[in-house]
């Protein structure tokens, strides 16, 4: 069997290939500990769980999506934008509701490039982005995240005939794997960057409402003219602990959406129904858990934050997501070091190299455990390091 081209830069996810590998080590007797899991450790509030418990025994609600009007959900995504960023949105044309935000992640790419065609893509960056403009044909050009401009891209720097023939841009803050967030300045200036050269932007914010201190990360909708050069994707899955139910929503410039659309009404069926329903509900209630959840994030965090550098891998608190960005010791690469922390200490955390080239130097540790097994990995990766 030949297969297309397309396929050819296509490699399996590193963290897929790992969980099978950590399954097999765990009947193996192994007691292994993933700090590489980016999926919040809680359950999703009771009554969110009661709301699908009570919409999926519906003996009606199991149609195909599209026989059940979708105008409530996007009144629901809406309002939620309004009420969290004071962002208006068109419910019937600005908002467009997603099978979680990968599937328009995905979608994206093929509404905006032909092939040949230019994206930029951050670097480290969710290893997706590449990934889909590839699918789409289209060529990457890394734009660098470093240390010293807070992980944020330098615009500047990219040059003018590179900017002019790029398509579309991809920013992701608050940020995986660096845990970054980006400044209002910041966006104001890559939309005026964004209108001089024509470049669309593709903002993912699935991590706001994971945030710390009071930091409340913004939607880049907020500041003017965003809707006129982009859209946001965003996501239920890690606001509200629910990353299976696949719930999520693209939202800002019309025409994109529109576009999205054309392609969705092809490629998936909607979003079941019971689903429509308790996202609804999640986005119509109260959400003082994610305040508790923070809470609980903050105190890992802060744990993992003394305890690490005083073992001698040097990290920075995060202002949000639930992901520590820390350095790999010297003598080792990034790979060698986890792998090695994975054989000797039983403690697996994801290699930066797998978020792209500047991820080189770093290892992304996710707090996604309670505090006892995070202080046990401690231990652990102090007794491998001494
Ligand atoms: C930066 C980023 N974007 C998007 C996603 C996908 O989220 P969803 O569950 O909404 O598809 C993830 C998942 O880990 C992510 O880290």
């Amino acid at each position: 069997m030949q297969f297309a081209k397309r396929m050819e830069p296509l490699k399996a996810p590193l963290v897929m290939e790992m969980n099978i590998r950590l399954a097999r080590m765990k009947a193996e007797g192994r007691e292994i500990i993933n700090l590489g899991v980016g999926d919040p450790d809680f359950t999703p509030p009771e009554h969110l769980l009661q709301a699908l418990k009570d919409t999926v025994g519906h003996p009606n609600y199991h149609h195909y999506p599209s026989f059940y009007p979708n105008q409530p959900l996007k009144d629901a995504i809406s309002n939620w934008y309004k009420r969290r960023f004071s962002v208006d949105l068109d419910p019937n044309s600005e908002v467009l509701p997603l099978l979680g935000s990968t599937d328009g992640l995905f979608m994206i790419h093929l509404c905006l490039l032909d092939p040949g065609d230019l994206g930029l893509v951050p670097d480290p960056s969710y290893p997706s982005y590449e990934a889909c403009v590839k699918v789409a044909g289209g060529q990457v050009e890394k734009v660098p995240l470093l240390r010293e401009n807070d992980f944020l891209p330098d615009l500047d720097s990219i040059p003018p005939e590179m900017a002019r023939k790029a398509k579309m841009i991809w920013v992701n803050y608050p940020n995986n794997p660096t845990g970054a967030t980006a400044t209002p300045e910041f966006y104001k200036k890559l939309i005026a960057w964004a209108r001089a050269y024509d470049v669309v932007i593709v903002s993912d914010n699935a991590y706001s409402e994971v945030y710390f201190d009071n930091h409340r990360p913004a939607s880049f909708l907020e500041f003017p003219g965003a809707k006129e050069v982009g859209v946001e994707f965003h996501s239920l899955s890690k606001s509200y602990n629910c990353c299976g139910w696949r719930s999520g929503m693209a939202v800002g410039n019309k025409d994109l959406l529109a576009a999205m659309a054309r392609i969705k009404a092809h490629s998936d069926r909607g979003m079941f129904y019971p689903m429509q329903l308790t996202s609804i509900k999640a986005l119509d209630s109260p959400d003082d858990f994610m305040e508790r959840r923070n809470r609980t994030f903050q105190e890992r965090r802060d744990l993992l934050v003394e305890g690490l550098n005083k073992i001698g891998l040097k990290v920075y608190p995060p202002k949000a997501t639930f992901y520590l960005w820390a350095g790999v010791p010297k003598g080792y690469t990034s790979q060698d070091f986890c792998y090695k922390a994975l054989d000797q200490a039983n403690v697996w955390m994801i290699p930066g190299s797998v978020y792209g080239n500047h991820g080189e130097g770093y290892l992304r540790i996710a707090f996604t455990h309670p505090v006892e097994k995070l202080a046990e990995a401690i231990r652990r990766l102090q007794k491998f390091m001494s």
